[in-house]
């Protein structure tokens, strides 16, 4: 059987391939799956896609209508799937339910010393033969206090950074992870975790419930010289209202690996078509503010365990059997 592959990135495709070569052959699509591009699963009995597929009711109808029975998604964050419609078509969907948390928690890391330290200008300013450092005074972390907005796999993987660096550990969460409790971390509600955080990163799924967890009123409720970090989803943060805090000149730094209208534009190379996001467009000017393209996960350690995840939901799907990783199991046949 050949599986359908959309929204495959260029040193992702040769593990795709591999992962799959003892069990099904693979045809891999760079093009995301969306309304234009649902059709072309047309007799693809199983698909797989990637996180910022549009997994919608009219793209739904389109793979039933079409004879895709099961959707292996490969991420772990499901927000771009309207399961119910899924379920009402009986469609399988499957997910990868636990990759490296260390990818992402390192990235966000990445991203919090990178705008801390101001390395994205330092570098522009070296390779023009500035050596100046003015306006790139950063701040030392140690001491300082790290608030972590949802402490499960990732948060927690960032949280054992944040002891390394030697901060003073605040969490917000439904739920207490004991191990975040046993490096010292203290549970609070999150606007006293606004209010006294000088690093704050994101790490909740996005729900309905989380949708602009980060709005107007949170953004003015931290520390003006505030770190924030966003490498969970881009929909928790309001980013007009992110906007009109920087420029009122807030924030020490902003890294976002997310962004809410990231669909249509992370991935793909716009750098020659006019800009149309003036949002982005705005966002990106701020000196104190990095974007990147939603790669937190991009290591060849997390992307070899996608793709093995995969290839096991697959199969798990076809000898009828049930993981943790499936979503909408199997509708009975009868
Ligand atoms: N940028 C990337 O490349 C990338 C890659 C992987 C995951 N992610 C994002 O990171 C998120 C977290 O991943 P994870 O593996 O740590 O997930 P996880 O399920 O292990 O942890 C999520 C935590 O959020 C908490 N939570 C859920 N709903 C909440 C709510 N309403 N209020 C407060 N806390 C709530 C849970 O209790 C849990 O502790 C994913 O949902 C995904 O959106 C991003």
């Amino acid at each position: 059987m050949e599986i359908l592959a959309f929204g495959v990135q260029a040193d992702e495709r040769p593990l795709i391939e591999k992962a799959f070569a003892a069990h099904h052959d693979v045809r891999c699509l760079d093009v995301f799956l969306n309304e234009d591009t649902a059709p072309i699963a047309a007799g693809y009995e199983i698909i797989s896609t990637s996180v910022n597929a549009s997994l919608n009711n009219r793209v739904l109808q389109t793979l039933a209508a079409g004879g895709t029975q099961m959707i292996a998604q490969r991420s772990t964050g499901f927000n771009n799937i309207d399961l119910q419609v899924a379920e009402r078509l009986g469609l399988t969907v499957a997910r990868v339910s636990y990759y490296s948390p260390y990818s992402v928690a390192e990235f966000a890391w990445t991203l919090a010393t990178a705008v801390n330290r101001r390395i994205v200008r330092a570098s522009n300013r070296t390779r023009d033969f500035d050596f100046r450092l003015d306006g790139l005074m950063g701040r030392d972390l140690r001491g300082r206090t790290a608030g972590v907005l949802g402490t499960g796999k990732i948060g927690e993987a960032f949280t054992r950074i944040a002891h390394g660096f030697g901060m003073n550990l605040l969490g917000w969460d439904v739920a207490e992870n004991p191990e975040c409790v046993a490096l010292g971390m203290k549970y609070v509600g999150k606007e006293q975790l606004f209010a006294e955080s000088d690093l704050i990163s994101l790490h909740v799924p996005l729900l309905s419930a989380t949708h602009h967890l980060i709005d107007a009123s949170a953004l003015r409720a931290m520390k003006d010289d505030a770190i924030l970090v966003n490498s969970s989803r881009g929909g928790l943060i309001d980013t007009d209202a992110l906007v009109s805090e920087l420029r009122a000149g807030r924030f020490t730094g902003v890294g976002l690996d997310v962004y809410e209208a990231e669909a249509g534009l992370f991935f793909l190379d716009k750098s020659l078509e006019a800009v149309e996001d003036d949002t982005l467009a705005r966002l990106v000017t701020f000196p104190n503010v990095v974007v990147t393209s939603h790669q937190a996960y991009y290591t060849v350690d997390a992307v070899n365990q996608i793709v093995d995840a995969t290839v096991r939901n697959v199969l798990d799907y076809q000898a009828g059997r049930r993981s943790e990783n499936v979503l909408v199991p199997a509708a009975p046949r009868s």
